[in-house]
């Protein structure tokens, strides 16, 4: 999604701008462009296409002058991709000047009232109404003024304002988009992420709804609604500027699979002490789990999958009716949840807005919120009753890998956590599972170690049309995850069908040479998997098994096999989000994809 940075500082401000941009490019965009004022003018350079396009047309950042400025990636909402639509947008007289993230819902009704006072618009976005407003309401008091435009927008944004007549300060407003304030040296920043400010300060603020900021070189001030100032504190951001880089891996994806090994140690090891998990500081006192009757738990993509093996783990060991549901669909849903419900939301960006939407419902139905997030102090982060933060770091791929595999084991210590607590599960394997939990790492590794023949099947199905995963219980979730991962970066179609549904319906599609993964992970059901690999072989189509190392019986029968390391039935999902994922970047690099950067995805999705 669009990504906002801003500077004010001592260096000239275009080429930081520049570099801030290259930092969200991740996010997924279409178009980019920067503004910088100039003693009293604004420039602005923007155009379609990639940040290195913008690059050459600012001649990486010499042809503008200043020390102030604004920059933005567009993901067109409003408007098609296009210059004229890019950001940053001026107001008629060019002495304001935006970028903005999120949607302005009552634009249209704006910009007629706007342009029947006589000002001229240049673009289709809803953007631009937020240009003309400040100019509009303008009353010589920048403060005053925001606090105008935001009684009149509705919708959700962050916005980065320059102003000519105040040629040193920088303001951003927001309200349910991210924007985070990095304080610097004699130099401050706006930036929808840390990563677009990272490489200049570890320091950070956010900005919460309703609120301006106002930066100079020198100092930050905070407004509230009602223009009284505010004081916040800063937290550090420890993650290294080098996670953010590809460190000579030729894609985020690949050196983001290769990190799971820590990712997953990161999320496990500060909460397993012993034969005890502390979960943060979340209350599991017996009497608060006791209360629990029903777990919803929450997200969107891979997140949502993520919930699916935990909906698993939970109801197995722990007995409580668990639902997975999409956020999309619980906002409207008019969701069972009462104060009873444990409302677990799962989000690696913690910005994501259906997710966001999903857990202030949840709340306002008395339920108790626990948030599984990556992102430090994001918006699910900070608005939950608790965080689990899973620690894997800067994900930059669109596609994420390790995000998926570090809400899963944070997940299953949810799990097992509420199991021990309401003593369902025998000592026995509870320490079982938990020793099994710690393995991971190095099965991940043993993975990673070798992958040529992982790559090899991958470049052997490069160019089908179509590809079938399909499991039973967990590998049904897992394969949800696999056919998502194929098709976010491959564009090849995947779809992921519960094994024994095949004979209604799916199993029309199998023909001579359709390819199915087939995920057999789960002891008690080799036999019945067994069963749905012969039905799909019989109409012609060819079977690769997923698999441990010790099932020797599926590799006879299946078309080809690719193995995990022997494991605990109850933890596979993990180690089997590995192998797909590595079977989707070796299709997606033999199909020549742009593989970090799919088409009309975004990192974050922060409008609903
Ligand atoms: C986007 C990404 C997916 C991600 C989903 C949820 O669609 O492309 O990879 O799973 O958002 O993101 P979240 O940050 O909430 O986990």
């Amino acid at each position: 999604m669009c990504g906002i940075i801003g500077y004010v500082g001592g260096k000239q401000a275009a080429p930081v701008l520049l570099k801030g941009l290259q930092r969200l490019e991740y996010r997924g965009y279409d178009s980019s462009g920067i503004a910088v004022v100039d003693s009293d003018n604004i420039d602005v350079i923007k155009t379609t296409g990639k940040v290195a396009t913008l690059c050459e047309k600012a001649n990486g950042g010499k042809k503008l002058n200043g020390n102030i400025g604004i920059g933005h990636t567009r993901w067109a909402t409003h408007g098609a991709p296009s210059d004229v639509n890019s950001h940053p947008h001026l107001s008629a007289d060019g002495r304001f000047c935006i970028v903005h993230n999120g949607i302005i819902e009552n634009f249209a009704e704006l910009k007629s009232d706007i342009i029947a006072h006589g000002l001229p618009f240049k673009s289709d976005t809803d953007s631009e109404v937020i240009a003309q407003l400040i100019q509009y309401l303008y009353d010589g008091d920048m403060i005053s003024t925001l606090r105008k435009v935001m009684e009149r927008v509705t919708g959700s944004y962050a916005v980065g304002i320059l102003s000519a007549d105040a040629p040193d300060t920088l303001y951003a407003i927001r309200k349910d988009n991210p924007l985070v304030v990095g304080l610097g040296q004699n130099e401050n920043f706006i930036a929808s992420d840390f990563a677009a400010a990272l490489e200049h300060t570890h320091n950070f603020v956010q900005l919460n709804d309703g609120e301006i900021a106002r930066l100079t070189s020198r100092a930050v001030t905070f407004f509230d609604n009602n223009g009284n100032t505010v004081e916040k504190t800063p937290y550090l951001v420890d993650w290294d500027i080098s996670l953010a880089e590809k460190d000579g891996y030729p894609h985020f994806m690949l050196k983001e699979i290769y990190e799971q090994p820590k990712a997953i140690k990161s999320t496990l090891s500060p909460r397993i002490k012993g034969d005890n998990i502390i979960l943060d500081k979340i209350d599991f006192s017996a009497n608060n789990v006791n209360r629990i009757n029903r777990v919803n738990i929450v997200g969107c993509g891979s997140a949502y999958h993520a919930g699916i093996v935990g909906k698993h783990f939970i109801e197995k060991y722990c007995r409580i009716g668990v639902d997975c549901i999409l956020a999309s669909e619980y906002i409207y849903s008019n969701p069972i949840t009462d104060n009873r419900t444990l409302t677990i939301v799962i989000s690696q960006s913690g910005e994501t807005a259906d997710s966001l939407a999903a857990l202030r419902l949840a709340k306002k139905c008395g339920s108790h919120t626990i948030a599984i997030v990556n992102v430090i102090q994001s918006a699910i982060a900070r608005e939950a009753d608790n965080v689990l933060y899973t620690y894997a770091g800067p994900e930059i791929a669109v596609a994420t890998t390790k995000g998926y595999t570090t809400q899963v084991a944070a997940l299953y210590l949810v799990g097992l956590k509420i199991a021990k607590v309401k003593h369902i599960i025998s000592d026995a394997r509870y320490s079982e599972l938990l020793g099994e939990l710690a393995l991971l790492p190095d099965k991940i590794s043993e993975i990673l170690k070798d992958t040529d023949k992982i790559k090899q099947y991958a470049e052997g199905y490069a160019e089908h049309k179509c590809v079938f995963f399909i499991g039973r219980n967990t590998d049904y979730a897992a394969s949800l995850e696999g056919a998502l991962k194929l098709k976010e970066i491959s564009y090849i179609h995947a779809e992921a069908y519960a094994a024994g549904e095949l004979k209604h319906g799916t199993i029309s599609l199998i023909e001579k040479g359709t390819v199915t993964l087939a995920l057999v992970t789960q002891s008690d059901l080799y036999s019945k998997m067994l069963s749905n690999i012969k039905a799909v072989q019989s109409r012609g189509g060819d079977v690769l098994a997923i698999s441990s190392y010790n099932n020797k019986q599926i590799g006879e029968e299946a078309d080809g096999l690719l193995t995990i390391p022997d494991c605990d039935d109850d933890v596979t999902p993990i180690l089997t989000a590995v192998v797909l994922q590595i079977f989707a970047y070796y299709i997606a690099a033999k199909r020549g994809c742009d593989i970090d950067k799919p088409r009309n995805l975004a990192k974050s999705v922060t409008v609903e």
